[in-house]
């Protein structure tokens, strides 16, 4: 058990409130502070969440800081805050009004929980990572986007959808940017350590891929308002959990690659071994050569969005 850590949480919306709920009913932190500018809503979901604790005998308490200077000495940060897409939108969209809303946050969070480790939710979110890690001026280790484990979950999820069983023993891997051109790996993916490819046909496999790239928007084309939270926060609570029980297990988040995978001054989805220190890590698992292309892709396309970003001398002085 995590006795006395503090987790904060920026934007009490759905995937924060959700983030927030999944922690509380798991016991994984000692208080919760929940921090967005709709100040009552973050206060009624914190009551309403220490009193579903109390139903589960959790030791969480969830807290509201009324400014960004209350979120302070937090041990690690998530931050949901900014806008969420709406349909036809892509993520991509969301890049200048949330980068801006991002860099603020990330100053109070330098400020006020120095030494905390940031979990960037917000989209497009390998740049909100890239644009967080510059921001506040932390190791890379301390600044983690949260994708890897949501799309490597939505594919389990399709996988055990087209197979009609293996619910809870399916593996999945997703590496890249979460984005339309990530990269789902079937080579890497098992039926209680079946290879895929021994189950399922390649075009079936194929479908799998395709539908696993578009998860997040089937979803937002449900909703109409807004995008999926479930899976989300659920990803995202697993990331923090790790992180202070410090397992050192693996899982696929976004990082800041110095060199890995070949890679240098970008963010992108690898398996990251998880510990106190943050992601403590990088596992450099051996790529094909279309596996190379498709993540050469997908790095590039989070490379043009932070170069939109640096053409817009968004990280002047950075
Ligand atoms: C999604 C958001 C979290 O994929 O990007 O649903």
């Amino acid at each position: 058990m995590s006795q006395g850590k503090r987790v904060g949480i920026v934007g009490a919306g759905n995937v924060g409130a959700t983030v927030a709920y999944s922690l509380a009913m798991l016991g994984s932190c000692h208080e919760i502070i929940l921090r967005d500018n709709k100040i009552d809503v973050a206060k009624g979901k914190a009551l309403d969440m220490s009193q579903a604790a109390s139903a589960v005998r959790s030791h969480t308490v969830v807290k509201v800081a009324e400014e960004m200077s209350d979120l302070v000495d937090c041990d690690v940060v998530v931050v949901t805050a900014g806008s969420p897409r709406l349909p036809g939108m892509s993520r991509d969209d969301l890049l200048m009004i949330n980068a801006k809303i991002t860099k603020e946050v990330i100053q109070g969070i330098a400020k006020y929980s120095p030494n905390a480790i940031v979990i960037m939710v917000s989209n497009p979110l390998d740049a909100m990572t890239y644009v967080a890690l510059k921001e506040s001026g932390f190791d890379r280790s301390r600044v983690i986007g949260m994708a890897g484990i949501l799309d490597s979950s939505r594919m389990a999820a399709f996988i055990q959808e087209k197979l009609g069983y293996g619910g809870g023993q399916i593996r999945a891997s997703v590496m890249g940017g979460h984005g339309d051109d990530m990269v789902p790996l079937p080579r890497y993916s098992t039926v209680a350590g079946v290879p895929l490819s021994d189950v399922l046909t390649s075009e079936e496999i194929a479908e799998i891929v395709e539908r696993t790239r578009h998860g997040g928007a089937e979803i937002v084309g449900y909703l109409k308002t807004g995008s999926a939270y479930y899976a989300p926060a659920k990803s995202t609570a697993i990331m923090v959990d790790a992180i202070l029980k410090d397992t050192k297990q693996i899982h696929p988040c976004a990082v800041y690659l110095e060199g890995e995978y070949g890679y240098s001054d970008v963010v992108s989805g690898v398996p990251v071994m998880l510990g106190a220190k943050g992601a403590e890590k990088i596992i450099e698992v051996t790529l094909d050569e279309k596996e190379k292309s498709m993540f050469a892709q997908s790095c590039a396309s989070v490379q043009k969005l932070i170069d939109t970003l640096k053409k817009n001398n968004f990280f002047e002085g950075k």
